[in-house]
């Protein structure tokens, strides 16, 4: 099996890469990515070889799309701008690589009858009521996104996904496309931009900056391992069935400021050591994920369950790697601050 991995140099499709590596030694991979800011060729420089190859480009260019796509038999599509502050400021290259670019990707895919699976995003369901303001805390029917839950995306990243997604589903219906589509909640581990949550405040301890809270911080986010993201993907692209969205999720839901002070706590600093910055605008209260139809359909269960394990290791990564991050740490910080976080 040779697979294609757009976004393959990116925080979650280099994790993938590594997993499928890992775990299914024969299967081939060409990795289309355009290297943005958000790429990196050292994520999967250890893996490039006769089975990894990594090709320079861009999804919106189709003539390199139908150049690469007869050689391989499925597609996995990670290649994104995928954060949400970036598109408040620029909506554009979300609009261009987002929508233009699964345009591309889906139409050639049609074209030499590749199997797709398109990788999204929880985002596009918009946000829930924080479960202290449900009743019975949220625990009843609804409370959770389902697959059946209606597209409502707040930011422009979610709703250029929002629109991709809605591509794939249309060219299915209409050219018998074999795509699926999973939606995942907010991925954690080594390798993620530290423009990200997680990584930024790591860092920003690190450097002797402190943690930049936005808001109140009782926005609420559903945290999974990437390695779990990346186990569900695989089982999707080779058993799910054509045509079917999937909810990807380990019901991992916290609040972001007990998500900081774990992270201050683990790193031995005190729990209030951070700034409380501007508020992102429209930003989402809480994302949750009802996994039940991957669960019980595709048999998938998430293994890396213990949330502070994972932040431990992931906070090593970043502990270890400086040089994977050092160099662009003060101009990311200086982005944040013109703008007010
Ligand atoms: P990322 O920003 O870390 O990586 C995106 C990758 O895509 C980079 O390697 C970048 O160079 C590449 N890329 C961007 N534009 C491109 C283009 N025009 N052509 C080719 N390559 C291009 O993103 P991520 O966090 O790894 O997210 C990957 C995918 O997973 C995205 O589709 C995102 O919407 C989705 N997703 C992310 C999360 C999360 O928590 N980060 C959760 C659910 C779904
Ligand atoms: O839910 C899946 C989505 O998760 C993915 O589709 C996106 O690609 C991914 O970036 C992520 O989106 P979020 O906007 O939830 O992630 P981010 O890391 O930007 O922020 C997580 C939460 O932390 C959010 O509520 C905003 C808050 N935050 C973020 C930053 C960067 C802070 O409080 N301080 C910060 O410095």
């Amino acid at each position: 099996m040779k697979i294609m991995v757009t976004g393959g140099a990116g925080f979650i499709g280099s994790n993938f890469v590594h997993y499928v590596v890992d775990n299914h030694p024969d299967v081939d991979i060409v990795v289309l990515d355009k290297l943005t800011y958000a790429g990196n060729k050292a994520n999967i420089a250890d893996v490039l070889g006769d089975h990894v190859k990594l090709v320079v480009g861009d999804i919106c260019d189709a003539e390199l799309v139908d150049k690469l796509m007869p050689e391989v038999d499925a597609v996995v599509h990670y290649a994104a701008e995928s954060h949400n502050d970036n598109s408040l400021k620029d909506p554009s290259p979300f609009i261009q690589t987002n929508i233009v670019g699964t345009y591309t990707l889906i139409q050639s895919a049609r074209k030499y009858n590749k199997r797709f699976h398109h990788v999204s995003t929880d985002e596009v369901y918009g946000d829930l009521p924080l479960r202290e303001d449900l009743p019975g805390h949220g625990e009843g029917v609804g409370e959770k996104f389902t697959p059946d839950s209606p597209y409502r995306p707040s930011s422009p990243y979610s709703s250029s996904k929002a629109s991709s997604d809605l591509l794939v589903r249309a060219w299915v219906r209409s050219f018998g496309l074999r795509a699926t589509i999973s939606n995942c909640s907010n991925n954690y581990g080594p390798y993620q931009h530290i423009e990200k949550f997680i990584p930024r405040q790591i860092t920003n301890i690190l450097s002797g900056i402190k943690p930049k809270l936005y808001g109140t911080g009782k926005n609420v986010r559903d945290w999974i391992h990437t390695n779990d993201h990346s186990a569900a993907v695989w089982k999707i692209l080779t058993e799910g069935k054509i045509g079917e969205t999937y909810l990807i999720g380990a019901n991992g839901e916290k609040d972001n400021k007990t998500v900081l002070e774990g992270i201050l706590r683990l790193m031995g600093k005190p729990e209030d050591w951070y700034d409380q910055v501007k508020d992102r605008p429209g930003h989402d209260l809480r994302y949750a994920i009802d996994a039940t139809k991957l669960r019980t359909e595709l048999g998938w269960e998430p293994k890396y369950t213990n949330f502070e394990d994972g932040l431990k290791h992931t906070i090593e990564w970043y502990t270890n790697h400086e040089d994977w991050w050092k160099d662009e740490k003060a101009a990311v910080e200086a982005k944040y601050k013109a703008n007010g976080q």
